[in-house]
């Protein structure tokens, strides 16, 4: 009998409009936004799989059926790729397939906010423990996030949040934790605020894109409880969880990049460019041109 992982799905909510980055996700999904050459949601599958997942449920909506055929084989552009000796296009093309039967949908029939869109999967996901991945948050580290949460979920259990230190001025921006701070990278979670105004906020510890949540938090987001913006909030379905089971902050080794904004997207479009030994020198060489110019003119 083969052991069954402790985390064995993973949802990606995909059903966002994307507003920031109209008018390119009018007809886009923010999701497919290339960083360099892979689009945001093969960097998310890529550290799913990294971390044990074997069942991919992405929550999707209307316009977003370029996704699934993203997420399908492509048996006739690989025999393209085949015939004209594309080996390693090919080989490029086949490492993004994903195992048949492997990959679900659930829909979202209006952008009621994270938690429904989570919530909207539920029968998918049924009574297991599950991790949610945002696309649009992606980070690069040493040991991919998920993977880091999945093995410290395996010592604590109950519900784990990807946590990390942002600037005062941004925690209208996030949840943000009341969290117990030791020297490790788990902390005790007492209390989570979704965007809070500084002067409410309990710390600057906000809650980004990767969480690892027990089956009972679909429980709270059946009550349908409007949150911040009038949104069905996550982060208050994890709160309305502590006391119940444990919630843990965790502050991962990495390095997060915002790219449902269109600065993040930039920097990060930038910084993987730079990691790439193929592009590298010219790229370097292409950003110096253009930003030489402007500094010789301040
Ligand atoms: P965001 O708020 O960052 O994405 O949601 P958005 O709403 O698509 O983007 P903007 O603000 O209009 O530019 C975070 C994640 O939650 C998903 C989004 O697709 C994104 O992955 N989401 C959000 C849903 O699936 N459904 C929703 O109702 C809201």
């Amino acid at each position: 009998m083969t052991r069954q992982p402790k985390v064995p799905k993973a949802v990606f909510p995909v059903a966002g409009l994307g507003t920031r980055f109209l008018p390119a996700t009018k007809s886009v999904p923010k999701e497919l936004l290339p960083l360099v050459d892979r689009p945001l949601i093969q960097y998310a599958i890529d550290e799913a799989r990294a971390a044990g997942i074997e069942e991919f449920i992405f929550v999707t909506a209307r316009g977003k059926s370029a996704l699934e055929d993203y997420l399908d084989h492509a048996p006739q552009l690989s025999a393209t790729l085949r015939l004209g000796n594309k080996t390693s296009l090919l080989a490029e093309l086949e490492r993004t397939w994903m195992p048949t039967g492997a990959v679900a949908y659930a829909r979202q029939d209006e952008p009621r906010g994270l938690g429904h869109a989570v919530w909207c999967a539920r029968h998918l996901i049924g009574n297991t423990a599950f991790a949610v991945i945002l696309p649009d948050d992606v980070i690069a580290g040493p040991t991919p996030c998920l993977q880091q949460m999945v093995e410290a979920y395996a010592e604590c259990g109950g519900n784990v949040v990807a946590a990390m230190e942002v600037a005062p001025d941004m925690v209208g921006s996030y949840g943000i934790l009341d969290a117990e701070t030791g020297q490790g990278r788990l902390g005790a979670v007492k209390g989570m605020i979704e965007k809070p105004s500084p002067e409410n906020a309990p710390s600057n510890l906000a809650v980004v894109g990767r969480y690892i949540l027990d089956p009972a938090v679909l429980d709270h987001l059946s009550q349908q409880s409007v949150g911040a913006g009038g949104e069905i909030q996550l982060t208050d379905a994890i709160a309305a969880e502590i006391g119940r089971s444990s919630v843990y902050g965790f502050r991962f080794d990495g390095r997060r990049y915002d790219c449902g904004s269109k600065a993040g997207y930039l920097r990060a479009m930038v910084a993987f460019a730079l990691e790439r030994p193929d592009l590298r020198d010219d790229f370097e060489a292409c950003l110096a041109s253009v930003v030489q110019p402007q500094v010789a003119a301040q």
